[in-house]
């Protein structure tokens, strides 16, 4: 896909373009071409093919810029010429502009340039850009920029230098990524950060049609009527210079990556003393969880298998109910987002259009929308509510690998996460148990109900038939304690009889059982002891079971209503 890179500043622009452009070569291109103004005239070259094949014609002329702009261009409107590549130009020449994006009205202003007798040599949409701000220009460039976004439709971001301001470039963003780099007495601008973090961690994004004047000592923003002081921020310590080590291709060494990028997207997430997992950059309440009714999931390409992986998992682990659609398509069905509905948008990028603005109609209708990406600072990242990063360290070769495996990791441990979730919102349950387990299942209910508030009613298993079963049925869950040895065949039998109803069992077991696992719905195992002694680990699961119900609902644990710690009166 298409790459900007430009720079202002003391050294030689033209080097720093060019190798700006090899950093972003792994984006995939066609054709490539840079520009810059030297004694008031606007300089340039471009050229089909390999970055090798630009630099070869560059150094056959003695360019001398102080600042310029270069582009890998990904041919979308035109084939893939020389006259089609960028830089593009007014009919005077007088400037030269790179674009990364597609401009959708360019038919109508093209026709309306046309008319006003402007001739276009290019099949491009941007060359429409060029003769636009052009035909604004009269000693103001800041305005003609402001009048000609203002009549652009589309994503865009472009980088421009005007043979009346050398030693500056121009920086226009829609919807598409460009992000300034501020070093010391120089700049830097780029599509993507990555390509200039080498030189400077200190980067300002731009977007919705902002306009930056881009000098070695200062960079200003407006957006197409007043200035706007932007943030800076600092770019993460993964946007380093990557390298294939001994490996001849990147593809090949992201392949060989993955034990240690699964190891990345597991570590300190999945806690096996509790089974599930945590994240720590989530900050969705406990409460915003519990709400989720059911998930939408948005991506394209390799991304887009991850998400058919997870809508499975999420739909037989957590029991949500998923859907999952290609973000392109998803676009155009004016969807309706209910009330519930978590979005997941999985993006390695995180800047693809069709997932970005698929993010913007379901955030407009709405919808809070959690990220799954592998770029900090990334589009998705900076528009999502939250984020759940993969953790994978850069992925150069177009072909997305490693990226696919951590997303499946990430996503099955959010999928884990929610399954942790579903006794939660249950307002009744059923606590059964025989012989020792039979007073263990009444005060594990007593827990229940003084922490959660829920109703909970202990039982002897084998009194179940004799009334409580009109009760069980899919809303109603029962806690099984299955630690009593002698009793553990009948009380299977009774847990059959909960099973044909349809009702949920959770059991509390001492011993792995493959008929208990075949019965229940899911088990958590309590080390092995006498009958007696079984009491204790399995009250201390029923105990934790209530404290995290409770918890999940925003109880006051320590101190339920209506209760005191010491009882003084009869
Ligand atoms: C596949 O190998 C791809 N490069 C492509 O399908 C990619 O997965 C798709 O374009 C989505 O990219 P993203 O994950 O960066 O959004």
């Amino acid at each position: 896909m298409c790459g900007i890179f430009g720079y202002v500043g003391a050294r030689n622009a033209i080097d720093i373009v060019i190798e700006g452009l090899r950093r972003l070569e792994y984006r995939g291109y066609d054709s490539a071409g840079l520009a810059g103004v030297q004694e008031n005239q606007i300089v340039f070259s471009k050229e089909v093919g390999k970055i090798s094949v630009l630099e070869r014609e560059v150094r056959k002329q003695t360019f001398q810029v102080p600042a310029a702009i270069a582009q890998t261009r990904w041919a979308t409107h035109g084939k893939a010429t020389q006259v089609n590549a960028h830089p593009h130009f007014d009919k005077e020449r007088s400037l030269a502009l790179v674009h990364n994006g597609i401009i959708e009205n360019h038919d109508d202003l093209r026709r309306g340039l046309k008319d006003q007798g402007v001739s276009f040599v290019s099949e491009t949409d941007t060359e429409v850009v060029a003769h636009l701000i052009a035909y604004h220009y009269d000693g103001d460039l800041l305005g003609a920029i402001q009048q000609a976004v203002a009549q652009l439709k589309g994503a865009y971001a472009v980088a421009l230098v005007h043979r009346d301001f050398p030693d500056q470039i121009i920086a226009i963003a829609h919807e598409a990524p460009l992000v300034i780099g501020i070093g010391n007495h120089e700049a830097f601008l780029s599509s993507d950060p990555r390509a200039f973090a080498f030189y400077t961690r200190q980067a300002i994004y731009l977007s919705n049609s902002e306009i930056a004047i881009i000098k070695a000592e200062t960079q200003h923003v407006y957006s197409t009527h007043a200035s706007i002081d932007k943030e800076y921020c600092l770019l993460e310590q993964e946007f380093g210079e990557p390298s294939k080590g001994e490996f001849e291709h990147y593809t090949l060494k992201e392949i060989y990556e993955q034990p240690q990028t699964i190891r990345n997207a597991l570590a300190s997430r999945f806690v096996v003393e509790y089974g599930t997992a945590i994240f720590e950059e989530l900050t969705f309440e406990d409460r915003d969880l519990l709400s989720v009714e059911r998930v939408l999931i948005l991506a394209c390409g390799t991304s887009w298998h991850a998400g058919c992986i997870a809508a499975y998992m999420l739909g037989e682990l957590a029991h949500i109910s998923a859907q999952v659609e290609i973000s392109s398509e998803f676009r155009y069905k004016n969807p309706l987002i209910p009330p519930g509905t978590l979005v997941i948008a999985i993006s390695q990028s995180g800047e693809t259009a069709d997932t970005i603005a698929a993010i913007r109609e379901v955030k407009a209708k709405g919808a809070r929308v959690l990220g799954v990406c592998n770029v900090q600072g990334s589009t998705l990242v900076r528009e999502a509510d939250e984020t759940l990063f993969l953790k994978a360290g850069p992925e150069i070769g177009v072909c997305s690998t490693k990226a696919f495996t951590s997303q499946v990791v990430v996503l099955s441990l959010f999928t884990l996460l929610m399954a942790r979730r579903k006794y939660v919102d249950y307002e009744s349950f059923f606590f059964l148990g025989r012989r020792y387990m039979y007073p263990t299942c009444l005060e594990g209910a007593l827990k229940l109900k003084e922490m959660s508030y829920i109703n909970a009613n202990g039982y002897a298993a084998g009194e179940v038939k004799h009334g409580p079963l009109a009760l069980i049925g899919e809303q109603c869950p029962v806690v099984a304690l299955c630690a009593d040895r002698i009793t553990y065949g009948k009380l299977l039998g009774n847990l059959m009889e909960i099973k044909a109803r349809h009702g949920k069992i959770l059991a509390i077991a001492s011993q792995k059982d493959r008929h208990l696992e075949e019965i229940v719905d899911d088990v958590i195992y309590v080390p092995v002891s006498r009958d007696e002694l079984a009491v204790i680990p399995v009250t201390v699961v029923t105990q934790l079971l209530a404290y995290n119900i409770a918890q999940l609902r925003g109880m006051d644990i320590d101190h339920p209503r209506h209760l005191a710690k010491s009882v003084t009166v009869e």
